[in-house]
């Protein structure tokens, strides 16, 4: 019941799977003081769908019991390889066999210094250890979590057995920086459960857009009055980081170019914060030259005060607001959609319409106007600083509607869109085709 009500909690709002529904993981803790965060990493996995079989070292029972992590995970947990209990329908007893040909991916967090020499050298002394060795490499991927001091991180033996572990085919999903238990600071700390959550559900997503490189807008922009006032609007900027993560997910290289907004950057993206629309022009045209897909999600102001005052505006007592003068903003989307490397076809653009109503035929016109061969139209006030939205997506071939659903959900769908598009695109994209 628990399980049903979290699982509830973490969906997509439209009755669609979780993040990794119908997935086994097998979640190995070496001994590290970063166990404490597998716990909730366990607590997790099981939100986003997942079943989970818990394996722990011998070292790893040191800083968490069994007893946590069998409550945690729902099953029992194995710790010794000579532990005959059954694992699911196999009769043979042989767990270091039977755990690992039931999952779908084998997750070793927190990954310490020793655990990983040892899979390195192929030593089997303990069932976690033995059960990465006998795993079918071909069809249960190896995740690793590294935890461990600063030192110990940046000594040549681990950073050469990483390096080898990468080749020999495992996954390794980095480490956090910061205040460490040993009271120093530095790289090694194990990522957050939750940053772990999403390198997790990224790893199985298909890798549509593998080798392209996507730069996104995202968020309102801000224009100055003075030193303390200004104009900026409602967007929030969820659909704009939404669509950096599913890219990423999806393999692009991602930049994401946000105008002030308070939202946690998606893990492997990069991210450049501006304020002005002027700041995100700059931004913009300056990386769009290396980018093979521009996503213009940003709700940027078109018009900035003329001349912003240096010191902050006084009431002068006349009961009048002080007159200010305005000046157009460029559209940075029709400039980057008109500049060589988009009318070249090397870069496809997509625009994005937020409109209070006639969607349909606002956003037609807006494609057209902005000359991008895809367009997204969403009605602002329905979806400004919420988590979900609808979508209706124009190109010259017809409409197609995605009907309302969480907003990582819907930045999943365009994305699997953009990449069909990009597949079927034409070495050079003609204005007639755009036009059409
Ligand atoms: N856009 C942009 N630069 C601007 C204005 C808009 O890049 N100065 C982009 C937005 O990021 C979005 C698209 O253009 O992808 C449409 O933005 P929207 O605010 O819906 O339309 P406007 O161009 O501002 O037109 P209008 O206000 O008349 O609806």
């Amino acid at each position: 019941m628990t399980n049903q009500v979290n699982q509830m909690e973490m969906g997509h709002g439209d009755g669609a799977p979780l993040d990794l529904e119908g997935k086994h993981i097998v979640l190995g803790l070496s001994g590290g003081i970063a166990c404490y965060k597998a716990a909730e990493l366990c607590r997790a996995l099981i939100k986003a769908g997942s079943t989970v079989q818990v394996v722990m070292t011998a070292a790893a029972e040191q800083f968490i019991t069994p007893v946590t992590m069998q409550a945690l995970s729902g099953r029992p947990v194995f710790t010794s390889q000579w532990d005959s209990r059954p694992v699911g329908e196999s009769a043979n007893s042989m767990a270091h066999i039977n755990l690992s040909r039931q999952a779908d991916a084998i997750v070793i967090a927190p990954c310490s210094a020793d655990f990983m020499a040892k899979l390195l050298h192929g030593r089997a002394d303990d069932l976690l250890s033995l059960m990465c060795l006998a795993r079918p490499l071909d069809k249960v991927p190896l995740l690793l979590a590294p935890a461990m001091n600063r030192e110990m991180y940046a000594h040549p033996a681990t950073q050469r057995n990483l390096a080898q572990l990468q080749a020999d085919g495992a996954t390794v999903l980095g480490v956090g920086t910061g205040f460490q238990a040993c009271g120093e600071t530095g790289d090694g700390r194990m990522l957050e459960p939750e940053q772990l959550l999403e390198d997790i559900v990224a790893f199985f997503m298909p890798k549509l857009l593998a080798g392209q490189r996507f730069l996104v807008t995202a968020g309102p922009t801000y224009e100055a009055i003075d030193p303390v006032r200004g104009i900026t609007n409602l967007s929030s900027g969820k659909m704009g980081f939404a669509i950096a993560r599913a890219a990423r997910e999806a393999g692009a290289e991602v930049t994401l170019v946000a105008g002030p907004v308070s939202l946690q950057t998606p893990r492997g993206v990069t991210r450049i914060d501006v304020k002005s629309a002027q700041d995100m022009l700059e931004a913009v045209v300056r990386r769009a030259q290396d980018a093979t897909v521009f996503v213009a999600t940003a709700a940027v102001a078109d018009w900035r005060v003329s001349a912003p005052s240096g010191q902050k505006l006084k009431k002068d007592g006349s009961g009048q607001m002080p007159a200010l003068a305005f000046t157009e903003n460029a559209d940075i989307l029709a400039n980057v959609a008109q500049s060589a490397v988009a009318t070249s076809g090397a870069l496809y653009c997509v625009g994005f319409a937020a409109e209070s109503q006639d969607l349909l035929e606002n956003a037609q016109a807006k494609r057209l106007r902005k000359k991008v061969p895809l367009l997204v139209g969403n009605i602002g006030p329905d979806t400004f600083g919420q988590d979900h939205n609808a979508l209706l997506l124009l190109d010259a071939q017809g409409v197609l509607e995605l009907p309302r659903a969480s907003k990582l959900l819907l930045a999943r769908r365009l994305v699997r869109e953009i990449a069909l598009r990009l597949a079927r695109q034409p070495a050079a994209l003609s204005p007639a085709i755009i036009q059409a």
